[in-house]
């Protein structure tokens, strides 16, 4: 019988937990990652069967009740996370009655799942409305975005066009463009609420000002694209700002809409000229 520690969920989780600390996203236990997990999935894993802690999860989350989510351990740190792997993830069942979460797997030294857990669910819940193919939800502390967040007017239309116009294929990875919420305290049910309408809006990635990203994805990699993505487009600009900021050539409107069609994709709807 397989241990659960071996399965791809987990590979996914250290292996994106690394990345993203080795890209400087994930200073001390800053970001958070999680992704559902059906019971089917998990039948063949026996280390998985018995419930070993519950908590509360102070909201009603019986959309997905009996669903498991693989999550990272408030407090901890992404950089260990390959290494204490059982100590700094753990496995939480959904109860039935969607209050509580159930503790099957990791967690090994009383830990919890992150503060942004009831953030995590609520998206999870928001976007599977969207999407039923909805599996990961990643939050980090991207630098340049955040660099942003302080000297750009907080603007949906302005951010998501700045995000398309610094590399061509922003487009095409992001084409629905960036949220963005306002200013809320790290981990509180506000947060989650906030950014689950701007998921229910079609965005995939929000942004946290002042603080980070927190976006949405079928797979690891597809969740792990956008945030690279819109982080790449906010590091180019911050390279424009400081080589003094003239744009003496850039891709222009029209050009966008040039690119949606060639890649089939539709630009949010109102944000081009
Ligand atoms: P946790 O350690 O609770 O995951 O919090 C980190 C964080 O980035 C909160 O926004
Ligand atoms: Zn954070």
């Amino acid at each position: 019988m397989t241990e659960f520690i071996n399965s791809q969920f987990v590979k996914d989780m250290c292996d994106i937990t690394r990345q993203s600390y080795d890209n400087g996203w994930d200073e001390r236990n800053g970001g958070n990652m999680s992704i559902r997990i059906t019971a089917d999935e998990l039948k063949d894993y026996n280390d998985v069967k018995e419930v070993r802690r519950t908590f509360d999860l102070g909201f009603d989350a019986s959309a997905v009740a009996g669903q498991y989510f693989l999550v990272t351990a408030t407090g901890r740190y992404f950089r260990n996370v390959f290494q204490r792997t059982k100590k700094d993830l753990g496995l939480v069942r959904i109860s039935d009655d969607g209050k509580k979460g159930e503790i099957v797997w990791g967690y090994e030294d009383g830990a919890l799942p992150t503060s942004e857990f009831p953030t995590h669910l609520m998206n999870h819940i928001a976007r599977l409305k969207l999407d039923p193919n909805q599996r990961v939800v990643m939050h980090c502390h991207v630098t340049n975005l955040i660099a942003m967040s302080f000297t750009q007017p907080l603007d949906e239309k302005y951010f998501s066009k700045t995000i398309w116009k610094m590399q061509a294929e922003s487009m095409p990875v992001l084409p629905e463009g960036l949220g963005i919420i306002p200013y809320e305290t790290p981990g509180t049910t506000i947060i989650g609420k906030h950014t689950a309408a701007k998921i229910t809006n079609g965005f995939r990635v929000v942004m946290w000002p002042h603080h980070g990203m927190f976006a949405v994805g079928d797979t690891p990699d597809e969740c792990f694209g956008l945030i690279e993505t819109v982080e790449k487009a906010a590091t180019i600009f911050t390279a424009i700002q400081a080589q003094g900021g003239n744009r003496l050539d850039e891709i222009t409107d029209k050009q966008l809409v040039e690119i949606a069609k060639y890649f089939h994709v539709t630009p949010r709807k109102g944000f081009l000229d």
